[in-house]
């Protein structure tokens, strides 16, 4: 105590002084550097994640601020901003993609897509989303929770490869009660002991080896974490059309080029990899899904100037006086492209146009793509209806039906890219283009093939599309007229008329 009382009497008004300076000047610094730099987040460890700590909420612990942008997924986005991935913004309203583009409930019917098929939302419902929709699209049992679930790695390990095709209520229950529902986590996209970038899906890692790459920078890792999820892949059957695994179709593909040529060829290639039954057409075929990865990286403007997914979709925001990457992922629209911005300095408006009128031009090609799709699926059920099987054999009918698989398959890569042309507006024309090209041959042949056969069908046939919008699942969904897209150039009128639709 004397001790004490001594050493305060010690202290002196030149070390207060002295102490409230120091204060003062690393108050200033700390200011500075809050405000002046350092233009990319710093990491700061303040504490150790344990190997196979799948719980964010711990991570959240020695990361609060990117933990806490990580669950703003959860939120809704603003309405109003973006012009055709309205998921789910303040509004509320789950977008139902076979509304907006009818010809897909035509194409699709004869499994879970043609029922139920709504637009992506935040992360956060990942999982939540899939005992949402109509059970039909889980059909193909555990395999589903390979872009869902951060356990998938860690059940197929366990379970071994019947993980993939185990009941989808089984593998449900495999996954620990506590994190039945968690999405795309810190495990899944980074390395507990160094939070550097890391990927967390076996099949991935073997699809990559496949472009013959085994090494990436850092920034090529920004996108290689989204490319975990956001690609195409097939799910290869049994006999008893059991899933059997997950492939990505590379092979033969390079690094920066893999091509829809390609992704068909391996799809024709693998009668394995045909997943579903078209029922207008009665054809086995294979199908594609979100194809962010292959579609951006295939020599797009921003993939050639080396931009990787989170430089738009994940950028540097300010949180008081630190910068963390924002993983509250989105539309760019719908977070007034502040991303974009960085590196566009002219205004945010002419920003927002040329998205639109990049997205126009594609919306308009895939409307005309897909509605001649349509037509040419509706003659080969004329075709089957009349002649059973007899015109099977004819060389015009085996020509008519690769030239729709061709288109099909084009038509389904570009109808399930997110981005609605933007990542590689090039690229989408190409794709199109050639999609309508090969179903206007197939139309042809068809049209010749019943020539010959004295069948004169018209010229313009019934899609019929109410019967296969409206009532659908379990849920009798229905067409929901005030979602459906147009085409902003009014041009697929001439090819298919309204009236033909039949809605
Ligand atoms: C584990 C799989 C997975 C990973 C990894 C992943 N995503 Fe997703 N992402 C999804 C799924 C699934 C959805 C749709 C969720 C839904 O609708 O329920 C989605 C939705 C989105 C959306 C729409 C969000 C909204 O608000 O509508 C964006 C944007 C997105 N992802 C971008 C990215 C980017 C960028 C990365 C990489 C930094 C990434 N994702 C990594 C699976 C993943
Ligand atoms: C140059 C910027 C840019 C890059 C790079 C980029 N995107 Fe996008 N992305 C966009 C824009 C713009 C949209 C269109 C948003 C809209 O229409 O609302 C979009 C849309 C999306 C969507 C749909 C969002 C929604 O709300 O439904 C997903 C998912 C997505 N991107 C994932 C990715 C992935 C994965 C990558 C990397 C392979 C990537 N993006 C690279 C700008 C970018
Ligand atoms: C879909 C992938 C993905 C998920 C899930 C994810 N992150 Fe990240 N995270 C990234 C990317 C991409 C970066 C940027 C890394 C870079 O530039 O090297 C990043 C950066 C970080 C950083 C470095 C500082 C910064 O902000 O840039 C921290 C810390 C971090 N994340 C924490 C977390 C935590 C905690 C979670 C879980 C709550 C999480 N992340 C979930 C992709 C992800
Ligand atoms: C890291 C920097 C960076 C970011 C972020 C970025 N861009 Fe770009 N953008 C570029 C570069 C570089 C080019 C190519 C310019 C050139 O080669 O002349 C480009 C080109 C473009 C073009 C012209 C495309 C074409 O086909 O010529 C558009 C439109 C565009 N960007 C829009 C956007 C939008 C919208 C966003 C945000 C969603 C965005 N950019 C984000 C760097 C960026």
């Amino acid at each position: 105590m004397e001790k004490l009382t001594m050493l305060i009497q010690k202290i002196e008004r030149k070390h207060i002084i002295a102490a409230i300076g120091i204060v003062i000047a690393v108050s200033l610094v700390m200011y500075l550097i809050g405000v002046l730099g350092p233009t990319e987040p710093k990491l700061v460890l303040v504490g150790a994640i344990p190997d196979n700590e799948y719980d964010p909420a711990e991570w959240g612990k020695v990361y609060p601020l990117e933990y806490e942008s990580w669950q703003k997924t959860k939120e809704p986005r603003q309405t109003g901003k973006s012009f055709y991935k309205k998921g789910w913004d303040t509004d509320k309203v789950v977008y139902d993609k076979l509304s907006e583009y009818p010809f897909m409930a035509l194409l699709f019917k004869g499994w879970g897509f043609g029922i139920a098929y709504n637009e992506p939302r935040g992360h956060w419902y990942m999982r939540i989303d899939q005992d949402e929709i109509d059970s039909s699209r889980v059909k193909a049992g555990g395999v589903c929770l390979n872009c869902k679930s951060p356990y998938m790695d860690a059940l197929v390990k366990q379970y071994g490869n019947s993980f993939f095709s185990m009941p989808w209520a089984d593998a449900i229950a495999r996954i620990p009660v506590k994190h039945k529902n968690l999405g795309a986590s810190c495990i899944d996209c980074h390395d507990n002991k160094t939070m550097s970038l890391k990927l967390n899906k076996e099949t991935f890692k073997r699809a990559l080896a496949k472009l013959g790459k085994d090494e990436f920078s850092r920034q090529e890792m920004r996108m290689l974490v989204c490319a975990q999820c956001h690609v195409t892949y097939n799910i290869p059957k049994n006999e008893a059309m059991q899933s059997i695994g997950l492939e990505h179709p590379y092979d033969g593909s390079r690094w920066g080029n893999i091509s829809i040529e390609n992704i068909i060829k391996l799809i024709k290639k693998n009668a394995h990899w045909s997943e579903w039954k078209q029922e207008v057409t009665g054809f086995k075929v294979g199908f594609l899904r979100h194809p962010e990865f292959e579609f951006f990286t295939r020599q797009s403007v921003h993939f050639n100037a080396g931009l990787a997914c989170a430089d738009c979709h994940m950028p540097y925001k300010r949180v008081g006086s630190f910068k963390i990457s924002d993983h509250n992922l989105m539309s760019p629209l719908k977070d007034d492209l502040f991303a974009c911005l960085k590196c566009h300095p002219q205004s945010n408006e002419r920003l927002v146009k040329q998205i639109k009128e990049i997205q126009d031009r594609t919306l308009s090609l895939l409307l005309k793509a897909g509605y001649h799709e349509a037509v040419v699926a509706k003659l080969f059920e004329k075709i089957h209806v009349q002649f059973n099987n007899a015109l099977v054999s004819d060389p015009l009918y085996a020509a008519a039906k690769d030239y729709y698989l061709e288109a099909l398959y084009r038509l389904i890569f570009m109808g399930a890219e997110n981005s609605i042309g933007f990542h590689n507006p090039e690229e989408a024309g190409r794709i199109l283009g050639d999609s309508i090209g090969f179903s206007t041959k197939a139309e042809g042949y068809l049209r010749q093939l019943l020539a010959k056969k004295n069948v004169n069908v018209g010229n313009s046939i019934n899609l019929e599309l109410a019967k296969y919008l409206n009532n659908r699942g379990k849920h009798k969904l229905m067409f929901q007229k005030q979602q459906e897209f147009n085409d902003p150039f009014g041009t697929v009128e001439k090819t298919v008329p309204r009236a033909s639709l039949g809605l």
